[in-house]
């Protein structure tokens, strides 16, 4: 079985959906442990309900960016982990960080990159008069939200769409892609190979597969 550590800021409801993966044996995998940098993150308590280990890295605690990702790394080596995984994980991270997790470390971005990298995705895609929006599952490279795409959903945009109607479609697609990426990264289909995700043994297009 493979080793799965996940990182969270926040809700973690696509915690949730791979937590619920691994029960199902959808992914042949187990969360070893889930690590948040906000004490507070419903995230974890999703992960004490099902019995993982769980724990607080609080950035106040280092002088900088570069202290705290090397003691996360350390945290997080402690579990000998075949797969990082950024599930809402709402901190840039060094490239030191990055680099050491090279290949292993996947992460979800809720727009479909390389459109809207960063912050208010939702906002951005409305205010754009997009007619699709969506989201994106790709490895992390040093590049915020620009290491190769592996797989990204499309939703609609829809009259009278808010923020918060388009995100909830959005994460419907987030809480199906991400658990499926993970099951294809642990059965070791996926790979990242020359700056690209490789599936099966062959390259995928800058785009990734659509679903
Ligand atoms: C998700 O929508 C995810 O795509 C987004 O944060 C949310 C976390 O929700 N990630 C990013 O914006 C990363 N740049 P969750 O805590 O309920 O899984």
């Amino acid at each position: 079985m493979k080793r799965i550590v996940v990182l969270i800021s926040g809700s973690g409801s696509n915690l949730q959906a791979l937590i619920d993966a691994c029960a199902r044996k959808e992914i042949s995998g187990n969360i070893c442990a889930v690590f948040s940098n906000v004490a507070d993150a419903y995230g974890l308590t999703r992960a004490q309900q099902a019995g993982i280990a769980t724990q607080v890295v609080e950035p106040r605690a280092f002088a900088d960016r570069a202290a705290y990702d090397a003691a996360l790394a350390d945290a997080v080596d402690a579990y000998r982990p075949d797969l990082v995984v950024l599930a809402g994980y709402m901190r840039i991270l060094t490239p030191e960080f990055v680099n050491r997790y090279a290949g292993i470390m996947l992460n979800i971005h809720p727009s479909l990159l390389p459109k809207y990298p960063g912050l208010h995705t939702h906002q951005r895609a409305l205010e754009n008069g997009d007619r699709e929006h969506g989201v994106t599952v790709h490895f992390v490279t040093e590049e915020l939200d620009g290491g190769p795409v592996v797989l990204q959903a499309v939703v609609p945009i829809i009259e009278n769409d808010t923020e918060d109607t388009l995100a909830k479609r959005v994460q419907v697609e987030e809480h199906r892609i991400y658990p499926l990426v993970v099951s294809w990264f642990v059965d070791g289909r996926l790979t990242m190979r020359d700056g690209s995700a490789w599936m099966d043994g062959k390259p995928l297009s800058a785009q990734g597969f659509q679903s």
